[in-house]
């Protein structure tokens, strides 16, 4: 693999590939089992594949946040060094050079910027769509991969692609998962040993209420999610909602549950000093008669 910096250099490397598939899989570092299923998967299907590493900083409203992010390049080169080829790239830009040719694109997230993320981080999205838009301009790839955790994310860099007539193809992968069921994170490296035991509850408490039978009320099932986990010591639900996988509209009512729907619980969380989000597929069972 060949790990370039400047966008100069990636540009000039990526061109000696047109006409092969390229693979894009764009990161932030602190790479896991997550980030190297979707190495995985693009290396696969694939001639080419990219890895970028950016911890972008337009993308972070809080500046703390930002300083914390766990930056590990030395083994996250490691990492990748055992999934990739001769051919595949490694792009680490700076940030100056980065967004030194921007031009902001005007993408008119609507809803999806103000609910859950959108909502509880303001400006995360328009972050993560100047950055995504620049690397998939940059790269062209055939195919970008990203996770499923990231699930509002997924729409968001969708809803990118739609409006700007990008040509990728946007493939959302499988959440990865630790032993305990938490959520495969770079943020759970900033956990203590016992938050991070602690913490598959989130996913164990997704996991027992994911399946419903109607009737019953969705205000007293959010209730039920967000008390259960808030009951843990020092575990804090920021927000837990249900929404359509179609326009990612919250559920409010059992009288707006259509059958034929995919539902998707997104939940996140603050575990003692960390943010985590996390989510599952919901399903609502009607019975007969
Ligand atoms: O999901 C992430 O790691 C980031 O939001 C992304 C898509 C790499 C943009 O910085």
């Amino acid at each position: 693999m060949k790990q370039i910096q400047s966008t100069a250099g990636f540009k000039s490397e990526i061109d000696k590939h047109r006409g092969k598939t390229i693979g894009m899989v764009p990161t932030m570092g602190a790479l896991h089992a997550g980030h190297t299923s979707l190495v995985e998967r693009s290396v696969k299907e694939n001639e080419v594949t990219v890895v970028s590493i950016f911890v972008n900083p337009t993308q972070f409203n809080d500046a703390n946040d930002l300083l914390k992010y766990p930056r590990t390049m030395k083994s996250d080169l490691a990492m990748l060094s055992d999934i990739l080829g001769p051919d595949d790239i490694v792009f680490t830009p700076e940030a100056d050079d980065i967004y030194s040719d921007e031009n902001i694109p005007s993408i008119d997230l609507g809803h999806l910027d103000k609910i859950m993320e959108g909502k509880h981080r303001p400006g995360h999205f328009m972050g993560v769509v100047r950055i995504v838009k620049i690397l998939l301009d940059l790269c062209q790839p055939c195919r970008a991969y990203f996770g499923r955790k990231d699930f509002q994310q997924l729409a968001v860099i969708r809803t990118l692609v739609r409006q700007t007539g990008i040509k990728t193809e946007i493939i959302g992968c499988p959440i990865v998962r630790e032993a305990n069921g938490l959520a495969m994170s770079s943020r759970n490296a900033r956990l203590s040993p016992s938050m991070r035991q602690k913490a598959g509850i989130i996913y164990h408490t997704l996991k027992k209420y994911h399946q419903q039978t109607v009737p019953f009320g969705i205000k007293e099932l959010k209730k039920k999610v967000r008390e259960e986990i808030n009951s843990y010591d020092r575990f804090n639900v920021e927000y837990f909602e249900i929404v359509d996988d179609n326009e990612l509209k919250e559920l409010s009512s059992v009288k707006d549950i259509k059958q034929g729907i995919s539902y998707t619980g997104c939940i996140a969380v603050h575990a003692g000093e960390v943010r985590l989000i996390d989510n599952i597929q919901f399903s609502f069972l009607f019975p007969k008669g």
